[in-house]
């Protein structure tokens, strides 16, 4: 069936959402895997959006779906720690550690590729980004189809990654085969990304495996100097996060102030005086200060867990509401502060509101 959307080079599919628990089910997806179609699926972080990824006309459609830049590389899952020298040249030992200690589990691991793994799944780079996923829909699926799934986050590229299995039908319906529900993801960031193949490890993307996590397992891990001092002339080493990625249609502030409530409520006043839909990104405690109709309570400040996992679903909330401006508080606090506010910053396109 045939039909126009947006993308005229993708044909128009009807997606099937179904239940990811049902072992039925997953054997439907694991065979539209193994003839090259597109699954999304449950991960423990977001849902991804599934491909062979060693076939590379499979992997070419993700991009199609997705709307994504062809140089962004694909993350390669995998169910068994052992299939990792079956995808790379060299495993060097911190990696083996790592794994061992975190997989499976929201940590992605860059190492030099093998010829087998297609340039189209690396962007062309020459090494290929490893995970193991710890959701069990994600295990059964990998395991039970036997292909490696590459697989990015199951969003349009440039909007926030989907934490809920509706959240891919808004973005995907009409565009893949099939959507596995797995009901609200456990971390709602993405994993955090490690390149082992220098002289130090370094973090690429930060996420809830947290840099002290990962020198308790392998001593020194440094930081891509880009994800540090945003600064357009650093070009991140993960292609990835050069994008504007996880962005509202509004316009997002961070709010950064000595009276931070003060500060958000004297915007909020000045923005309906304009006529804007606004929305405020609360922490729990301030939530009751607010005068705002739209306040998107995020959790306890300093439950980085809470907040991770309702980042993503509130920023889409503000979608729905057609929200034109939205002002957040930070969230630096926990030690989750630096990957939640990597995601924030980089959906307010690093507009941050201070004391001047
Ligand atoms: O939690 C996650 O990692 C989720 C779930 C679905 O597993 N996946 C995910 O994929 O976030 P994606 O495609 O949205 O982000 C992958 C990131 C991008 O920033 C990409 O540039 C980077 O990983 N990446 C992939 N391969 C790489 C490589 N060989 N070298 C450097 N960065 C790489
Ligand atoms: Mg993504």
């Amino acid at each position: 069936m045939k039909n126009d959307i947006s993308n005229p080079s993708i044909s128009y599919v009807n997606t099937v959402l179904c239940n990811g628990e049902d072992a039925a089910n997953i054997t439907v997806a694991a065979a539209i895997l193994q003839q090259g179609g597109l699954v999304a699926f449950p991960t423990e972080t977001v849902y991804g959006l599934g491909a062979d990824a060693l076939n590379a006309d499979a992997a070419a459609k993700i991009y199609a779906a997705k709307g994504r830049p062809s140089d962004n590389p694909l993350i390669v899952h995998i169910a068994d720690i052992d299939d990792v020298s079956k995808l790379a040249t060299v495993i060097p030992d911190k990696a083996k550690l790592l794994m061992e200690a975190f997989w499976p589990g929201p940590l992605t691991i860059i190492l030099p590729k093998k010829d087998i793994v297609p340039d189209g799944t690396t962007g062309g780079l020459n090494t290929v980004a490893i995970r193991m996923p710890s959701h069990p829909t994600a295990l059964s699926l990998i395991r039970e189809s036997g292909v490696f799934i590459a697989a990015p986050s199951a969003n349009t590229s440039g909007r926030p990654s989907p934490t809920l299995a509706s959240h891919v039908y808004e973005d995907m319906n009409g565009r893949i085969e099939m959507i596995l529900d797995g009901g609200a993801v456990g971390i709602g960031i993405e994993s955090t990304i490690v390149d082992l193949t220098g002289d130090i490890p370094t973090i690429l993307r930060p996420g809830f495996i947290t840099k002290a996590m990962l020198e308790d397992i392998i001593g020194d891990v440094a930081i891509d100097k880009a994800l540090i001092e945003p600064d357009p002339s650093l070009r991140p080493k993960a292609p990835g996060m050069k994008y504007t990625h996880y962005a509202p249609k509004g316009e997002l502030s961070v709010v950064e102030t000595s009276d931070v409530v003060a500060t958000i409520n004297s915007l909020v006043a000045q923005s309906y005086g304009k006529g804007s839909r606004v929305a405020v990104l609360a922490s729990k405690e301030h939530a009751g200060e607010y005068i705002c109709d739209d306040i998107l309570v995020l959790g306890e400040a300093n439950k980085g867990e809470t907040i991770a996992a309702h980042l993503y679903s509130a920023l889409r909330e503000c979608d729905a509401r057609n929200i034109d401006y939205i002002y957040s508080e930070s969230f630096h606090q926990t030690s989750l502060g630096g990957a939640i506010m990597n995601r924030l910053l980089k959906a307010a396109g690093q507009r941050v509101i201070r004391d001047d």
